[in-house]
């Protein structure tokens, strides 16, 4: 599979009033972070937006990651939305420890796999070329939910999307079938986003 053409010549801000739809449709994520020199990355599917305005979201962080530990040492983060042509990097990323990869190899995970980043425009921590959406969060921490569920809230403070597939607050993946987002199911399982399509107003019939 040929990675997509994605530079920094399609990625345009989004603005912070319709960050929350960069997540509305149920993206599996790929979250980062850097703190003291470190950096590392991974993937999460228990990921969700949580409010409109000021944005936040909300992810599924297990004690085990490494990622948790770098987020919660610099107190931002950031999610990015892979795409279809980053199915097999986003599996590998969620099955790979970062600090075990820097133990045995002295790289980080983005070194270990050869990726491209660049850098954000509110927080340290790296953004993953190649990806749909970029939302740069800080987190508002919430020490029992993080520590009971593994639940860590952030609000997004910038955002960016790919603008060949989301403009004007809509994602639309026609003639771009490598930029579609990714669902997972399970197991390295994943449905990939299909058309979009819109409702029309369906008054009940008793009235
Ligand atoms: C598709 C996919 C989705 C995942 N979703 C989550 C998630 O929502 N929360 C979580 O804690 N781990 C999730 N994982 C597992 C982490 O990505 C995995 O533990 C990873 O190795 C952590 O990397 P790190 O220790 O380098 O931070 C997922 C893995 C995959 C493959």
């Amino acid at each position: 599979m040929v990675a997509p053409m994605n530079n920094a010549l399609h990625r345009q801000p989004v603005a912070l009033d319709k960050a929350y739809r960069l997540m509305n449709h149920g993206p599996t994520v790929l979250v980062s972070a850097a703190h003291s020199g470190q950096r590392n990355i991974m993937a999460a599917a228990w990921a969700m937006p949580l409010d409109f305005a000021p944005p936040k979201v909300a992810v599924v962080l297990d004690k085990s990651t490494w990622t948790r530990a770098l987020l919660e040492g610099a107190g931002t983060f950031a999610l990015q939305v892979p795409t279809r042509a980053q199915l097999d990097l986003t599996e590998a990323l969620g099955n790979s420890s970062g600090r075990e990869i820097l133990e045995k190899s002295g790289h980080d995970k983005f070194a270990a796999y050869g990726l491209e980043t660049f850098a954000g425009v509110a927080t340290d921590a790296p953004l993953l070329e190649g990806c749909a959406a970029w939302l740069e969060c800080r987190l508002l921490p919430e020490a029992h939910i993080q520590e009971r569920y593994d639940l860590f809230l952030g609000e997004v403070i910038a955002a960016q999307a790919d603008a060949r597939v989301f403009a004007n607050g809509r994602w639309n993946f026609s003639g771009h079938d490598e930029l579609r987002t990714l669902h997972h199911v399970a197991g390295g399982h994943f449905i990939v986003d299909g058309d979009a399509v819109d409702a029309r107003a369906l008054p009940p019939k008793s009235l």
